[in-house]
């Protein structure tokens, strides 16, 4: 949410800026901005409303050729708006008040009321609505020549969540950045040095990497690192290698991010599978869960945290959970976690599902369960994150960098690891052998499975296009498809704007099954399962009342009179089909959204990694 990076270094800095803010532009992009640092000149600075290309055109227009291959120090931000309208005045950077520092900041100051009064009392004017300008003012008041201790004195003075990146046009060639709550990695190049909010932005210039811990402010310079934690005791953090290359975080021909993404699920699926599961013993390997085969047997309950496509996939590992581990299995939603006064304790896993391991609930959970003496467990896409590493253990899912805001292969690496982690625990516990084989050897499967549903992509298109116009959608499912259902109407509505609402399928007639008029798109999850006969019951009552069915089938179930569409997906288990069913409902909506001609990977007032409560 929100993207910064900035550069130090012998380069030109503004293609480097520019170049970063478009790699990061998925978190965030309703106005950019940038600011330049010339030694022993003022401190430039450029912004703009919208994308990061009418950023980039204002800087051909307004930024000399010269200027712009002379200053090689800069920073720059990409916004998702929470204080005040994506307007050119409340852009990044801001100022202090002499105009002789300036920063760009990720996150919430949730006290910058207290802090603006107080300095429009001092006779302060200010130019925005935004929670950062009074940090950036305040930064300056503090100012004498430290840029570093002076940003440490005013963040002593913030509550909330910030991820900085200042620079001062009396210390040229440095760059103080600090975190707390927003991620910040540093990229060390040969006599360069970036600073990111994520790792995406500096692929092309370096693979050496540090991330930043909460509470870190560090002074950077071309050639040098010095990180002070908070209680101002010099650091030495690790270097890490990223392991990324730039294809990751490229289309590669495909159209969207979104395409690309869903179509890199039988091998991002594959690599979460990999070397974890011994088919053999019907089990698997997870040396990420990092507790003895005692421990696990004595869990007395699993709570699954997280928020949006992650919260569903916890709710397909509810299901898994109790179905294959005994274990008494319940999902919560990150945000209320902490406030509800969890019932938590040390017989209890609590497992934080995030792909960014940023999100601030999620985050937020993570903490109070530590606090409460559970057993916490991340399962996490980015490596380096902070719930990665605040969890100290958990298991990665290995998709790979997701791009599109809308999240496609993080749910079903998710879903996979789910499924896993429940195949592990219950072969410690109740499952037998012959069933933990049987399940292990499908899961093998889902690669081959997960390509089977992709070559469908022209027949999905095809049912696309027959219900593009609608205005309404429903999802429906029972049982494990339930939360797929949910995840189906996330995925439309985020990325086409149609309304979905996914549901229980028994739940209809309780209610929304007033909303179905003549033509309504309902998608029926209806997979071959023990519950199929009522799936199909409550399909008929949606079509009694003249809405338009389509169904996700199994292939080479007997021929329904009720759908007017099919999609079909491959016969596996139910729990198993959760995957392959969530892909359909990916390219359905995908597919829906490309007809209606939405922006399918920035979708309007969206952004991806919610770093702000
Ligand atoms: C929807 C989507 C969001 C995220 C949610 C949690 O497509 O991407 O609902 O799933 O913001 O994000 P993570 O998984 O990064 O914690």
């Amino acid at each position: 949410m929100c993207g910064i990076i900035g550069y130090v270094g012998a380069q030109p800095a503004t293609p480097i800026l520019l170049g970063g803010l478009r790699r990061l532009e998925y978190r965030g992009y309703d106005s950019a901005g940038l600011a330049l640092q010339e030694a022993g000149g003022p401190l430039v600075a450029l912004r703009s409303v919208g994308k990061v290309a009418r950023l980039a055109e204002k800087v051909k227009q307004e930024l000399t050729a010269e200027r712009q291959a002379t200053a090689t120090v800069g920073i720059a931000h990409t916004r998702w708006a929470t204080h005040g309208a994506p307007t050119e005045a409340n852009a990044h950077p801001h100022f202090s008040a002499d105009r002789k520092l300036c920063l760009v900041h990720n996150g919430i100051i949730e006290n910058y009321r207290a802090i603006r009064a107080r300095l429009e009392a001092k006779g302060h004017v200010f130019t925005s609505e935004t929670d950062t300008e009074a940090l950036a003012r305040l930064i300056g008041e503090h100012y004498q020549g430290d840029l570093r201790k002076a940003v440490g004195q005013a963040l002593a003075q913030v509550e909330g969540a910030y991820g900085i990146a200042v620079m001062a046009t009396a210390q040229p060639g440095v760059l103080v950045v600090a975190r707390k709550g927003s991620p910040l990695v540093l990229g060390l190049g040969e006599g360069e040095t970036l600073v990111a909010s994520d790792a995406s932005a500096l692929i092309a210039h370096t693979q050496r990497v540090i991330y930043l811990d909460d509470g870190d402010i560090a002074t950077v310079t071309a050639n040098t690192v010095d990180i002070r934690d908070r209680h101002d005791v010099l650091r030495e953090r690790e270097v890490a290698e990223l392991g990324l290359d730039l294809g990751a975080v490229e289309k590669g021909g495909y159209e969207h991010f979104m395409l690309k993404e869903i179509f890199e699920q039988a091998e991002s699926v594959g690599n979460a599978l990999r070397g974890r599961l011994d088919t053999e013993h019907g089990t698997a390997v997870l040396a990420g869960m990092g507790t003895s085969p005692r421990d696990l047997a004595e869990l007395q309950r699993i709570v699954l945290v997280g928020c949006g496509t992650s919260l569903h996939a916890g709710q397909v590992g509810e299901f898994a959970f109790e179905d294959l581990a005994d274990l008494n299995a319940e999902v919560q939603q990150a945000a209320e976690f902490r406030y509800r006064n969890p019932l938590v304790g040390s017989h209890d896993l609590v497992l934080a599902i995030s792909q960014s391991g940023e999100t601030a609930d999620t985050l937020a959970a993570v903490r109070e369960a530590k606090e409460k003496g559970a057993l916490v467990l991340g399962l996490v896409n980015v490596v380096g994150s902070t719930i990665a590493r605040e969890t100290g253990r958990g298991v990665f899912i290995h998709a790979g960098p997701e791009i599109s805001v809308a999240s496609t292969k993080a749910f079903t690496g998710q879903v996979a690891v789910l499924l896993l982690m429940a195949l592990r625990l219950g072969r410690g516990r109740r499952l037998s052998l012959e069933r933990g084989r049987v399940l292990a050897a499908e899961l093998a499967r889902l690669p081959e499975l997960i390509a089977q549903v992709l070559a469908q992509n022209d027949a999905i298109a095809a049912v696309a296009g027959r219900m593009a116009a609608a205005e309404h959608a429903f999802f429906l499912g029972r049982g494990p498809m339930h939360p797929v259902a949910l995840e189906g109407a996330l995925k439309l509505k985020e990325i086409s704007y149609v309304h979905a609402e996914g549901y229980h399928a028994a739940e209809m007639k309780h209610g929304p099954i007033a909303l179905l008029t003549p033509g309504t798109p309902v998608v029926v999850l209806a997979n071959r399962s023990p519950q199929l006969d009522k799936v199909w019951s409550n399909a008929e009552e949606c079509k009694a009342r003249g809405a338009r069915i389509i169904a996700v089938v199994t292939a080479g179930s007997a021929a329904d009179t009720i759908a007017d569409d099919r999609i079909v997906i491959p016969e596996c288990d139910p729990l198993v089909a959760t995957i392959p069913a969530a892909i359909a409902l990916q390219l359905l909506a995908y597919h829906v959204a490309r007809l209606r001609g939405c922006p399918i990977d920035q979708p309007r007032n969206l952004a991806k990694s919610v770093t702000v409560e």
